[in-house]
Order: C-alpha cells, then structure tokens, then sequence
C-alpha cells in the first residue's frame, strides 16, 4: 500500500521502515536537514538494533524514500502516518503545534489531489490526549473539500527493541469509527497480525511462543487514544510503586530484589516493570504521565494516583543523591565516574536521563565528573559539558572515589570488577538499577550500595 509518514523519529521511523520491509511503499517526511541528509543514503539518525541494516536494504530497494516535501509524500497515498512529536509544556499540557502543522500540509496535500484518488486514512501515531483525533478530524474538515478517514492507532514499541516490537507487538491498536479506515488498516499490517514473514537477518528472530495471529483491538479513535496513556501511565506506576517499596525495605533491612520477584511470579502482577532502581526517564513516561494528568484536569477530574507516580519518581533520583552525599562527605573536590548515561540500555537517548540531572547535582556540589556509556557520549556532550567523557570504563575507574552505575549496559556488569578496585582510590560503587553482582564487588573490596537493598 502507499503509505506517507510525517515525522521520522523512533515510532515514524521504525513503523515505516518495517511496512516497507514487508512490501509497502512508503515514503517518510523529516523537515530536519541533517536527518534527511543521512536517511536519504539509508543511514539511521539514531542508534537502534536492526534499523541500519532493515533502512539500507528497503532504500536500496526503492520501497522506501525521504522527503521533506509533504505533497509529494502525501500526494497518492492511501495511508497518512502522523508521527511527529508531542511535547509537553512547563504546565504538563500537551503541546499540539506539530501536530497542527502536520494537518495544514496534509490538507494542502489533499487539496493537491485528482479527484480520480481512493480516499486516504489519516492515521494518528503520535500519543496524545483522547479526543485529540476528533478535534484533528474536524480540524482537518475545515481545510479541505476532500474526502479522507481519520484514525487512531497508538504505537507501543520500546526505544533500543524498535525494529522488533514492531515486527512483533503484543497487540496492534486501531481507533476509528469508519468501518472503511478500519478495514485499510487491516490490510496494511496484515502479514505482522498473521506473521506472514521469514524473520531471516537483518529482521530479528520471532520469540519462541509468539502468538498468532497478533490480537488486533478495534475501538473508537478516543478509546484508542486513552489505550496508549493508559499503557504507560500503568508501566510507570509499577515502577513508582516498587521504588517505593525499595525505599520502605531500606528502613526495615528487607531486599527488593527478592520482594519483586516474590510478587512478580504471581501471574496477576507479573514480573516485568519491578526494577527497582533511580526511576524511570526517556522521552515517554515522563511526559506522558504528566500529559495524562493534566488532560484528567482538563476534564475536571484529579488524576490522584498518577500524581504520586510522577512525585515518586521525581524525588527517587534524588534520594540516590543524598546516599552519595553522606558516604563521601564532604563532596567537593571528590571524583566520580559515571557508569551510563543513556535512560536505558540500548539506545542512544539520553532524554530526561536521571544520569544528566545527577551530574549536573553532583556538580554544583564540586565533584569532578568522569563518564561513559556505549552509545550516548556524543550526545550527552552536547547536553552537560562539565564531564570528561572517556570511552574506556576502567579509565573512568581510575582515581576515582567513588563509581554511579545509572546505565546497567551488560558490559558495565561484566566488567573486571577486581582490576576496578585496584584502579580506583575509593572503594564505594552505587547501584542505581540494583543490577550488579554484589558478592562479586564485595569479593574485590568494593562496597557497593544499591536501592532497597
Ligand atoms: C515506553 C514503553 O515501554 C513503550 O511500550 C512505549 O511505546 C514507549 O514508552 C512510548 O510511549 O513511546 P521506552 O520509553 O522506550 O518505552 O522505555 P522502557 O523500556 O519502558 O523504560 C522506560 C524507563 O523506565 C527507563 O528509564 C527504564 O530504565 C525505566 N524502568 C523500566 C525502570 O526503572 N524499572 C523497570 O522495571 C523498567
């Protein structure tokens, strides 16, 4: 099918990239020049597993193409993808402004087109507050005597698994009160619901036990919208809700570890999203749990829980930051290195990174700061300048007083942990992600302080 993109971060990005692997034809919009410089030769602009690869075979393939130009992009397409980006203001109130420009070009585009053209499906990608797709539908009525279908269909990957959540998601969402949208929908992701593939390189390989056919929701483009907020505000509550009882194992000499997993096998809780750790950053929970607050305000309603949630999450860093500061006191003039930058592993995203906001603490309290992180250091120089970014762990060791883990890269954990000691001249290692062998540092001399543990 003919599908347009609007907007080539990690959802555009990986949703076109991956429909035109599975014989689409799509054509991304990016108005960012040096990111469609580098996606018109089939090269990522950001770190992500397969998407090099997956990129360069569909460009040289001629499936997949990069524009700026919205009505070239939009001009035969039966699929209108919005994904541009949806940021929050100081207020926590989304800001639409993309959002609004995404739909005048559409409009153009439609207005552009010979009457002679199947009507499109715009579909919203972007997260945003339910009924923001309606309003967009009537937004986009008034600009144009076209006809077109609006739908909502909210993206679950992860950032660093983007390539294969999409190849493989737990459920596909659609939103749409058109039987039509909702059929053309249905066809475009057709071979992922039926997985329909080889998942040969540089596809990555299908989970053992992935189930087929994909669970395909069908809802209202409201339902569809509050579906995605919901998702993340959940994810990020459990995470609030197990940081809070690291903080409470703290106080009574219990272990989270082992609390998260006694609750986790119980199948109605689950394992997954009880990490104890710094809390949660990236470009997603934050923003969305706050946006989510603010919408429920909009309407009057207090969205009580999930103001906890963001409170939780806010103070969690910085009661990492108070243990630093009682073991090293007083902290000026002592060195730290700095093991991840990244908000997780796998990913050159340092978005709301709690890395950046420790460091810029421990600075203002006269640390000397050294750091590295497999994929973030370019961009971690371009946000926080006071650090010497080193791309060797053990150099980052060295003379240090004290070491942060923030970031628990598996190559952070498999580090030679007795050659860290003897590098080091103290002997503290804090364990923001509770991710590292205690026995094992404490067998080199290390003293290694964790989150409720
Ligand atoms: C999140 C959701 O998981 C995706 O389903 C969603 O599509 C995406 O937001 C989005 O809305 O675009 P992402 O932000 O890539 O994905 O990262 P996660 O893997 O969810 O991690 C988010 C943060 O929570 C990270 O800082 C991570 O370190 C932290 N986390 C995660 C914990 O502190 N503890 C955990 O147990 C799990």
């Amino acid at each position: 099918m003919r599908t347009a993109v609007i907007g080539c971060g990690y959802v555009g990005l990986a949703t076109g990239t991956v429909l035109s692997d599975l014989g689409h034809r799509v054509t991304g919009v990016e108005i960012d020049n040096a990111k469609l410089a580098k996606l018109k030769k089939g090269v990522a602009p950001i770190f992500e597993a397969h998407l090099d690869d997956l990129l360069k075979r569909n460009v040289d393939a001629g499936r997949l193409d990069f524009t700026s130009d919205h009505l070239s992009a939009c001009a035969d397409a039966q699929v209108i993808f919005i994904s541009v980006g949806t940021p929050t203001s100081e207020t926590w109130e989304i800001d639409l402004t993309q959002l609004e420009s995404a739909i005048v070009s559409i409009a153009e585009a439609l207005n552009a087109r010979a009457e002679s053209e199947e009507t499109p499906v715009v579909v919203m990608k972007s997260t945003v507050p339910s009924g923001t797709s309606d309003y967009l539908h009537n937004r986009l009525s008034t600009l144009t005597n076209k006809k077109f279908l609006m739908a909502s269909n909210p993206e679950f990957l992860r950032e660093g698994r983007a390539i294969f959540d999409t190849f493989y998601p737990d459920r596909i969402v659609i939103g749409a009160e058109d039987e039509k949208a909702l059929g053309i929908l249905d066809e475009l992701y057709s071979k992922i619901v039926s997985q329909d593939f080889e998942s040969a390189p540089p596809r990555p390989a299908r989970p053992d036990g992935f189930t087929v056919p994909v669970p395909v929701v069908k809802s209202t483009r409201r339902s569809a919208e509050m579906i995605k907020y919901a998702a993340n505000a959940f994810l990020a509550t459990k995470i609030s809700f197990i940081n809070e009882i690291a903080n409470l194992c703290e106080e009574v000499g219990a272990d989270v570890n082992d609390v998260a997993r006694g609750i986790g096998l119980d199948s109605r809780i689950g394992q997954q999203f009880l990490n104890a750790g710094i809390g949660y950053g990236g470009s997603c929970f934050p923003k969305d749990t706050k946006a989510l607050h603010h919408h429920a305000g909009s309407w009057g309603y207090t969205f009580t829980l999930l103001n906890a949630v963001i409170e939780v999450n806010r103070i969690q860093r910085y009661r990492f930051l108070s243990k630093i500061r009682r073991a090293l006191n007083p902290l000026n003039g002592k060195t730290i290195g700095v093991l991840g930058i990244a908000f997780k592993p796998g990913t050159d995203d340092i978005r709301e990174a709690p890395s950046i906001d420790l460091m810029r603490q421990l600075a203002r309290d006269g640390v000397v700061l050294k750091a590295t992180d497999p994929k973030a250091i370019d961009n971690a120089k371009r946000e926080f300048e006071n650090c010497e970014y080193l791309s060797d762990p053990y150099e980052v060791a060295r003379d240090s007083d004290a070491l942060l883990l923030i970031t628990e890269w598996p190559e952070f954990i498999d580090l030679d942990w007795s050659k860290i000691a003897g590098l080091m001249k103290g002997v503290f290692v804090f364990d923001g992600r509770n991710a590292l062998d205690r026995a094992r540092l404490w067998d080199a001399g290390l003293q290694v302080i964790g989150v409720g543990r």
